[in-house]
């Protein structure tokens, strides 16, 4: 299964391909220089395998988690570049979670001003969100993903056998962000979620749909003018209960899960709560909702009238409406029944 993505400077193919990893040669041009990032999260045989089929590969594993997104790394990687003689013919691929393809696409991005770049997701989230739109970066000084860059892989491969080896709760915090899309944009995505039975084939489908799903919506918003605003759905307050989490260490996604519940109608409500059941994904927040309203003024999207906030009163529908602070922290305690 393959879809393609239209940007502004041209278009590159989604593969999705179950065990593709293994013919890796067949969907990029690998006969160069290849700097193969991925982290120690990742099982390495992952990486090893791309590097048989590269004529050159250098592997360079970084820490796992969010700390490898920094400046610093990034400059570790483009060093490793300059000392192995990598010129603009060479290319990087990142084999990993968003983590590794953020601070992969970046240094790629930068390194002789642009050098091809491809993409191997191995989490549900970088699957279906960060591996698709072109958007990359590190973090600095604390504030995520402030520098970057839109940069455009020049394919990606998504190999949903690499999922075997990811944690569940993982596949379902990624899960998280593609029923985000179904509820706003899909209705047909959506009801798989809630009817076929739960299988590796079904994590297949549903991902592979929901990546396509973002790239129709990135195509037609490259930059956020408009309609991208929709797939920060659940993300208001999510953020806000990511922030707050603290000692929760609740993951993203399923921050996310739990920040669409008050921006719904009653009716939307109903089907999504079945569905995070469903998916083992949370429905009760783990300290009282106000506790995360504080956080919400640390979202930069607080512009001078209010915050956008996206809305879905009917699944495969959103709008979007700008609130006052008070009306946001209205709808938030309105909805704390939902929690439960
Ligand atoms: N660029 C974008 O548009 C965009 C969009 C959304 C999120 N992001 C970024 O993505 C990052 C989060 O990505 P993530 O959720 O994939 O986290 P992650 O990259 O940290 O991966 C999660 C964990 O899973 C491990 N892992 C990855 N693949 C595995 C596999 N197949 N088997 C076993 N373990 C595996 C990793 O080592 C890591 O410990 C954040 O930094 C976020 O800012 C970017
Ligand atoms: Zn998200």
């Amino acid at each position: 299964m393959d879809f393609t993505l239209k940007h502004a400077l041209g278009s590159y193919t989604v593969h999705s391909a179950y065990g593709g990893l293994q013919e890796i040669g067949k969907y990029f041009k690998l006969d160069r220089r290849v700097l193969i990032v991925t982290d120690a999260g990742v099982p390495s045989e992952y990486a090893r395998t791309a590097a048989a089929a590269c004529k050159e590969p250098h592997i360079v594993t970084v820490p796992m988690g969010e700390e490898s997104k920094s400046i610093e790394t990034m400059k570790m990687l483009c060093e490793k570049m300059l000392a192995y003689g990598f010129t603009r013919k060479d290319a990087v691929i990142g084999i990993g979670g968003g983590v590794v393809g953020d601070l992969a696409c970046f240094a790629a991005s930068a390194y002789m001003r642009g050098i091809d770049f491809y993409n191997v997701p191995t989490t549900v989230l970088a699957a279906v969100d960060s591996s698709v739109g072109g958007k990359c970066g590190v973090n600095l000084a604390g504030v995520k993903n402030i520098v970057g860059a839109f940069y455009q892989p020049k394919g990606v491969l998504f190999d949903a056998r690499l999922l075997r080896t990811l944690p569940k709760r993982q596949i379902a915090a990624g899960l998280a962000e593609a029923i985000k899309m179904a509820a706003t944009f899909d209705e047909s995505l959506f009801s798989l979620f809630e009817t076929e039975e739960i299988t590796e084939n079904l994590y297949e489908q549903v991902i592979f749909r929901a990546a396509s799903l973002k790239a129709r919506i990135v195509e037609a918003d490259e930059r956020e003018g408009g309609i991208r605003k929709s797939l920060n759905f659940g993300h208001t307050y999510g953020h806000a209960i990511e922030a707050a989490g603290g000692m929760a260490q609740l993951l993203h996604g399923e921050c996310v899960a739990l920040g669409m519940l008050p921006f719904c109608s009653d009716a939307v409500y109903e089907r999504l709560f079945g569905v995070l059941k469903r998916f083992s994904l949370p429905t009760a927040l783990p300290f009282e909702a106000r506790l995360a309203l504080p956080y919400l003024s640390h979202d930069k999207k607080w512009g001078e009238r209010g915050v956008d906030a996206v809305f879905c009163e009917a699944i495969g529908s959103f709008e979007i409406r700008t609130l006052t602070k008070d009306a946001l922290l209205a709808t938030i305690e309105g909805a704390q029944k939902r929690y439960r």
